[in-house]
């Protein structure tokens, strides 16, 4: 299901200050994914990265590649405000407000990195066409992307607990995101799947957390109606039921990880 750019520019507009506090999972898999980022790159490479939020991944890959020419997109205006801010305003790196899906750049890139954003993207053919068309033929696109099994445990419950009252929207399964990334004009060249456990120290604070990074409210964790406030603490108090561990209880994250390449021909879009 399609997020509607309005819906994606107010939840992470709002959750702009709060973000880089909460966000210590998606930093160490934005650090992680530095091990993915090719060894022979041109020094002065143009590099794009996709929802960067606030600039964690744009940071670590132009330390990385220091003289390469940098450019960071998010749709979020406050979003793309932080991290400039956070990146001590440096002119050598490129902010543009805009939305991926859409958006035309003014060159091709020889490198697309993104890290816990393109989940939010949908639909995926038409996102990774458009970072097809993005890439320079024999470029790489370098990322990691949340999939199905995220927060499996929170779902899971808000179904049994609500069943009238399901959230509108799942995220997509690793074979339907590597099935989009390989007819999109990219020869996969590595993936990997990884299952991750993340400690809270209550149900509540797990909740309070989802809710900083911008991934609460609206079509992605509410269904026609929010939840009220006792129905929160009934699923609160459930949560830590069924999900404790020794001082706290526990979320799943799955995230993809993957190298592809674009290829010369770049598939079409239907109806183009
Ligand atoms: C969870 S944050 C990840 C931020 C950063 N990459 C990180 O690892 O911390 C996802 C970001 O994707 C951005 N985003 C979502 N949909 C987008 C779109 N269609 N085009 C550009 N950015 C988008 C959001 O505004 C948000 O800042």
């Amino acid at each position: 299901m399609t997020v509607a750019i309005p819906e994606l520019r107010k939840r992470f507009g709002r959750a702009a200050g709060s973000y880089q506090l909460a966000a210590n999972l998606q930093a160490e898999i934005a650090e992680w994914l530095l091990c993915l980022l090719p060894d022979d790159l041109r020094p002065d490479a143009a590099i794009l990265d996709v929802g960067c939020g606030t600039g964690v991944l744009t940071r670590l890959v132009r330390e990385r590649f220091p003289r390469a020419r940098m450019t960071a997109i998010d749709c979020s205006e406050e979003m793309i405000r932080a991290a400039a801010r956070q990146s001590g305003n440096v002119q050598e790196i490129r902010w543009i407000v805009g939305d991926m899906r859409d958006h035309v750049f003014d060159e091709q890139f020889d490198l697309i990195v993104s890290s816990s954003a393109l989940h939010w993207m949908e639909p995926l053919k038409s996102l990774f066409q458009s970072l097809a068309k993005a890439t320079r033929p024999g470029g790489l696109l370098v990322a990691s992307m949340m999939t199905e099994r995220t927060l499996l445990e929170l779902h899971r419950l808000r179904r049994e607990l609500f069943p009238e009252n399901v959230p509108a929207r799942r995220l997509p399964s690793v074979a339907v995101a590597l099935g989009a990334i390989e007819t999109s004009g990219f020869a996969l060249e590595r993936h990997e799947s990884v299952l991750m456990e993340q400690r809270y120290s209550s149900a509540h604070e797990l909740l309070k957390k989802l809710n900083k990074l911008g991934v609460t409210g609206g079509s992605i964790s509410s269904g026609g109606r929010p939840l009220s406030r006792a129905q929160l603490k009934i699923l609160s108090n459930e949560y830590e039921r069924r999900h404790s561990i020794a001082n706290g209880v526990v979320a799943s994250y799955e995230a993809l990880y993957f190298v592809a390449r674009r290829q010369d021909f770049v598939a079409r879009r239907q109806g183009d």
